[in-house]
Order: C-alpha cells, then sequence, then structure tokens
C-alpha cells in the first residue's frame, strides 16, 4: 500500500475537539488489518539494518502501533505514560503547552543504560510531546536513535522541536 493509499484509512473529522480543529481519527486504520500490516511494514523498512533494543510509545495512541513495531522488530516495548500512572521508581519531564503544562514519566529501570531506543507516536503536531519524551528518555541513560509516526502535521513545524534526530513520518499533512 502506497502512503497516499495509507491516507484513506485515516478519517478528517471536522470541528472535533473544538472549532476549527480538523482531527485525524486513526480508527478507520486500526480497523482493518490489511492497513494496520502496511502501516507497521512502512515504519520497519526503515530499520532493517539497525540495532533497536526498545521501542518506547507514547500513551495513548503511541501504544498501539508502538506495540506492533515492537513486535515486528523483536525488540523490548516500554510505555512512556501521563503523570500517576506508573507503579515504582519513576523520572518524570514536565512540559509547556499553549495554556499550561503537562509531565510526562517512566519507570527509571525500563531501559538499560545505552539501549538503542525508537521512540513512537501516532502524531507529530507542535512536538511538545515528542520533545519532552526524547529529554526523559535520554535522563534514564536511553539514546534515542529515531523517532517515528503515523503522520506528521507539516504546517505545525514539530520536527524543529526534535533537533536533528533522524524521524520518519509515513504520512504527511
Ligand atoms: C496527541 C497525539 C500526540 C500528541 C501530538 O495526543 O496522539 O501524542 O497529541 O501533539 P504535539 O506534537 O503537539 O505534542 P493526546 O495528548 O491528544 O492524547 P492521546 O494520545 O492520549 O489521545
Ligand atoms: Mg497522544
Amino acid at each position: 500500500m502506497t502512503p497516499d493509499q495509507l491516507k484513506n484509512f485515516i478519517k478528517d473529522v471536522p470541528d472535533f475537539p473544538k472549532a476549527g480543529i480538523v482531527f485525524k481519527d486513526i480508527a478507520p486504520l486500526l480497523a482493518s488489518a490489511k492497513a494496520r500490516k502496511a502501516m507497521t511494514a512502512a515504519i520497519v523498512s526503515n530499520y532493517k539494518n539497525q540495532k533497536i533494543d526498545v521501542v518506547v510509545g507514547i500513551e495513548s495512541r503511541g501504544f498501539l502501533f508502538g506495540m506492533l513495531l515492537a513486535e515486528a522488530l523483536e525488540a523490548s516495548f516500554v510505555m512512556l505514560r501521563k503523570s500517576n500512572k506508573l507503579p515504582g521508581d519513576i523520572e518524570k519531564f514536565t512540559y509547556d503547552l499553549e495554556y499550561g503544562t503537562d509531565t510526562i514519566e517512566i519507570q527509571t529501570d525500563a531501559i538499560p543504560n545505552g539501549s538503542h531506543v525508537l521512540l513512537h507516536d501516532d502524531v507529530l503536531a507542535t512536538g511538545g510531546t515528542a520533545g519532552a519524551a526524547v529529554q526523559l528518555i535520554e535522563k534514564i541513560g536511553g539514546k534515542v536513535i529515531s523517532a517515528n509516526f503515523i503522520m506528521e502535521l507539516d504546517f505545525l513545524e514539530g520536527r524543529k522541536q526534535l533537533g536533528d534526530l533522524d524521524i520518519y513520518s509515513v504520512l504527511h499533512y
């Protein structure tokens, strides 16, 4: 399946969650076994000759394909979660939003020191979430070698938050 064909599995929902925003709904992509496989393969093909130890998925929509990628790459899977969800020793990172702040968390021992980490989320928008995720993973000793996304909203220039990190997005809007 080409990226254009995969776009048929992303549904535009106008005025959600508020007026003027067009929400990109991945429900049709999740519903189709064929499209899921094609999406996973499109991402995995970038990492064929690279050593990947851990895939980190960002709560919540980053968990879905994050786990499929970990399975395909025979890598470990680690959850990066929103506040107060993870037990045990955790490391936090707080980052700025348009209004207020948000905090993400990870278990301190989740990633062995020096592991090669692939970061995954469904959408790269402003890049605030992914940028914070990279900093948090590196704080606990992981080496982020690439970040990938189902889709990137190019006009928001989120990749600027990720410096010179290798970034791969299957779909661009
Ligand atoms: C959305 C999306 C990304 C993030 C992208 O998650 O799934 O994680 O926003 O935005 P950014 O690049 O501007 O940071 P959201 O927090 O809406 O929650 P969900 O994944 O739990 O649905
Ligand atoms: Mg999300």
